[in-house]
């Protein structure tokens, strides 16, 4: 929390001030009174192991243990809850885990508010219930803006206006948060500081310290809930800065390898990573198959007085894979009238200067279509044209036509459209409506070039492929039929994904291995293992079989020789070489197959695949007892703080068992992208695994992209979002990059004295002689560190910092300010066998040194 350089510039609210209903100083400092200093007669008692501590306001506090029964009992309720209150206190923990509530008061149930450290987000929060029910146990929540700290006082006050109808913390005298809630019931128990009650029974117990509790029975205004935390301030956080710790790193000690693999990429259709995302298309809709009912994304023109329909049509089918075409039917147009289809997009179509857009169509027409067809790029009023070309000649049978829209000097915008429109009578039927903007590589069906470039910058070694939940599908039916993902995209019928819209398939498994190609990673494939998020499975024996041969065919596809089935079908495709393929994973996330299948399904996917393939590395998705897998992939998705927390996870894990691929991971804060705290947390828990690599031998982020759009995401928290036009990473992002550019081959020995917010790892380059350091400092403080490095006959005295930081932990990137938080690389000398360097407060760090 950000604290005011403030003097002692107003006084604290007295005994008097309106509304003061309770004010429990806590100056007894012995005995087990805590008497009510408001005249109002709310004098508590003392439970359990309650007692006394240093105070910040006055000399003594509540000193209380975090085990169950202390607290404060105050056996009546202070304030009436259906009416305007506030609570306030100076509050301080040990440990800032679990749920710990500071002041409320009981109802038969529940509390009738709970001033709190709360569990599941790990920060402060005011929460109020609807009802004295726990049945019903959605709170509103005001949350604090910012992680607290252990041992540091912080001022909360909770306030609910029944005016207003709404409820609002204060930390250290500032807003955080305000919710709606309108009080309907009275907590009529005991007024209780340092417990809540919840099912009946009183739960929350604080370790820690609390003083100056207050209750108002009025919402005290911001300005004298500021008065009660401003005196203090100074007080609560010194501004002196943490003492210095020493980190030690012993170049000679080679504590273990740093897999070559380690930093990869996963992905999968979700919130329109690649429809409307990575996938360059433009045409939202193309084959007409989005909807049943109705032509989705596109829109009948009719201007300037010409009149015409469109409509679905199963009556002209383009192939077996794409039945459904549009029909536009032109009644009545001439000279410069149009009437035609129109196209929104992926939330818009993206327009920028003199870029040369490919369009290619399939259409057919009835003889006394005379043509042509107008193809224009345009405003969404059709005002504006940025580019438009004819097509003359639709003759009566399916044929593709192509054209070429090129834009001048126009401002880019993503408020535009795609028109397909004619300006003679006529009918005339079009499918594979497609619009392609310059691609990566200018690959025909190819990628985003910035959403590419941003890829390539993270140099990724690695392509978790075609994804998670995507891969299985809600139903088997509905899985990732890979076959129906390859070859011409007249013979890729698309697919329904799990997470709400269709897949257009054009983003094929062939597209994923050159998209691999293209960033020099490899993949690491994913084979559909029998079983589909809504639990339908298939039991292992003969009924399986199809789907393990399925996994060998799509294996050959992607790494089998010209003389070989599906070898020879990638070469039809149009790419003569094999792709490498070192690891293949068995499912996604089988944990969640309660029928136990798993197990036997596995094995018979292992035996068979090693039986023809025994280098491959399998990948299993769970544990499992029938066979040893070679690795096996672990998913996290937590808070920053947890990531943190948990950096040490795989110090003591087991290095005679399988790999370890964790292969979806993130600190979930932030949306739709990750926030400087979420990347702080993820810079945490990557020092864990860069320090692991030996077990750690390949993780990714997970989800990679998101569309920004309202309704583009079905997911919060996502690495680098975009629209139609332009895209950002987020800190995380940044993060990343940074653990996956800035690493050697090797981890150092290394240790740290005392510093609770700091995480590091330390690597070397073999070849280059570089030295790594990694340190995350969480802490809102600077902190200095005596760097020592041991077993090397010199350091040279410059370096390089390559820096992540930011003011505070919630700052953020967005598509309007996509640089706010960016690494910096500066040059730092006064490098050597001992030195000083000062972490800044909420930053990753990477030391570059060279030793020898
Ligand atoms: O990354 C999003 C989803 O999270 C993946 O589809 C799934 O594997 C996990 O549950």
């Amino acid at each position: 929390f950000g604290l005011l350089a403030v003097g002692f510039c107003s006084a604290p609210l007295n005994a008097q001030a309106p509304g003061l209903a309770a004010h429990w100083t806590f100056e007894e400092g012995s005995g087990t009174v805590a008497a009510d200093a408001s005249g109002n007669g709310h004098s508590g008692m003392l439970q359990g192991g309650a007692g006394w501590a240093p105070g910040l306001v006055g000399a003594h506090a509540l000193r209380l243990p975090g085990r169950p029964g202390s607290f404060v009992d105050v056996p009546a309720p202070a304030v009436d809850t259906t009416k305007s209150f506030t609570a306030a206190a100076w509050v301080k923990v040990n440990d800032v885990s679990g749920f710990q509530t500071f002041v409320s008061i009981d109802g038969d149930r529940v509390s009738g508010f709970y001033l709190q450290l709360r569990a599941d987000t790990g920060r402060f929060g005011f929460a109020v219930l609807p009802g004295d029910d726990p049945g019903d146990n959605r709170p509103a929540l005001a949350s604090a803006n910012d992680d607290p700290e252990p041992d540091t006082w912080y001022h909360l006050a909770g306030v609910y206006d029944a005016t207003a109808q709404t409820v609002t913390l204060y930390v250290n005298g500032q807003p955080q948060e305000t919710v709606p809630f309108k009080s309907s019931w009275r907590a009529p128990g005991h007024t209780e500081i340092g417990r809540g009650k919840f099912g009946g029974r009183p739960v929350d117990f604080v370790g820690g310290a609390i003083d100056d509790v207050r209750l108002y029975q009025a919402a005290l205004p911001a300005a004298d809930v500021r008065a009660l935390a401003q005196p203090y301030l100074q007080a609560a956080a010194p501004a002196a800065p943490l003492g210095p710790v020493t980190l030690a790193i012993n170049v000679g000690q080679v504590t273990a390898h740093v897999s070559p693999l380690l930093y990869g990429l996963m992905t999968e259709e979700i919130s329109h990573s690649y429809d409307g995302g990575l996938y360059a298309e433009l045409i939202q809709n193309r084959v007409f198959k989005d909807n049943p009912d109705a032509p989705a994304h596109w829109s009948l023109v009719q201007d300037g007085g010409a009149t015409g329909a469109i409509a679905l049509d199963t009556g002209q089918p383009l192939s077996a894979a794409l039945p459904v075409s549009l029909k536009l039917t032109v009644s009545s147009a001439s000279g410069t009238q149009r009437a035609g289809a129109a196209n929104d997009g992926y939330w818009g179509i993206p327009v920028t200067p003199n870029t040369r857009y490919r369009v290619s169509f399939y259409a057919k027409a009835d003889p006394a279509f005379a043509g042509p067809l107008t193809l224009s790029i345009e405003s969404n009023d059709g005002a504006t044209v940025y580019a438009r070309a004819r097509v003359a000649n639709i003759g009566p049978g399916w044929k593709q036509y192509a054209a070429t829209l090129t834009t001048g000097t126009v401002a880019p915008t993503e408020a535009a459209r795609f028109v397909v429109s004619a300006s003679r009578p006529g009918t005339l039927w079009l499918d594979l409506v497609s619009l392609f903007p310059p691609t990566y590589h200018n690959r025909p069906n190819g990628n985003r070039v910035d959403l590419m470039q941003k890829l390539a910058d993270m140099k990724p070694a690695f392509l978790r492929l075609p994804g998670g939940n995507y891969l299985e599908g809600n139903t088997i039916a509905e899985r990732f039929e890979w076959k129906d993902t390859v070859g011409p995209l007249t013979g890729r019928p698309g697919h329904q994904g799990p997470w709400g819209y269709r897949s257009s398939d054009g983003m094929g498994l062939l597209e994923f291995l050159e998209w691999c190609e293209d960033l020099r990673m490899q993949p690491v494939l994913a084979v559909y293992a029998g079983f589909s998020l809504r639990g339908e499975y298939v039991a292992p024996g003969p009924a399986l079989q199809p789907y393990v041969q399925d996994a060998l065919d799509e294996i050959e596809y992607v790494a089998g020789d010209a003389s070989t089935r599906w070898g020879a079908e990638r070469v039809k495709d149009g790419h003569p070489a094999p792709f490498p393929l070192h690891y293949v994973e068995i499912g996604n996330e089988d944990f969640f197959d309660r029928s136990g299948s798993y197990d036997g399904r596995f094995a018979q996917f292992y035996d068979a695949i090693k039986a023809k393939y025994p280098k491959l590395q399998l990948i299993a998705t769970t544990r499992v007892r029938s066979r040893t897998p070679d690795v096996i992939d672990e998913h996290y998705y937590r808070s920053a703080r947890e990531m943190e927390r948990d950096a040490h996870h795989y110090d003591g894990y087991s290095r005679t068992g399988p790999k370890v691929f964790v292969g979806e991971w993130a600190s979930q804060e932030g949306r739709p992208t990750p926030d400087m705290n979420a990347a702080l947390g993820d810079a945490a828990w990557m020092t864990g695994m860069e320090r692991n690599s030996d077990v750690v031998v390949i993780e990714s982020y997970a989800p990679l992209f998101v569309n920004v759009n309202p309704g583009g995401s079905q997911w919060g928290t996502n690495l680098i979002g975009y629209d139609a036009l332009t895209s950002y990473g987020s800190p995380s992002y940044y993060a990343q990059q940074m653990f996956s550019r800035y690493h050697g081959d090797v981890v150092l020995g290394a240790t740290l004295d005392g510093a609770p917010r700091l995480s590091y790892d330390v690597t070397r380059d073999s070849r280059k002689g570089t030295v790594y350091l990694k340190v995350v400092n969480t802490a809102g403080m600077a902190q200095p560190a005596h760097v020592t490095v041991g077993g090397v006959r010199s350091v040279a005295p410059d370096g390089i910092a390559v820096v992540l930081t930011s003011a505070g932990p919630r700052d953020t990137n967005t598509l309007a300010d996509p640089n706010h938080v960016v690494p910096r690389t500066l040059k730092v000398n006064g490098l050597g066998p001992n030195f000083s360097y000062t972490f800044p407060p909420y930053s990753i760090t990477i030391l570059e040194m060279q030793v020898r």
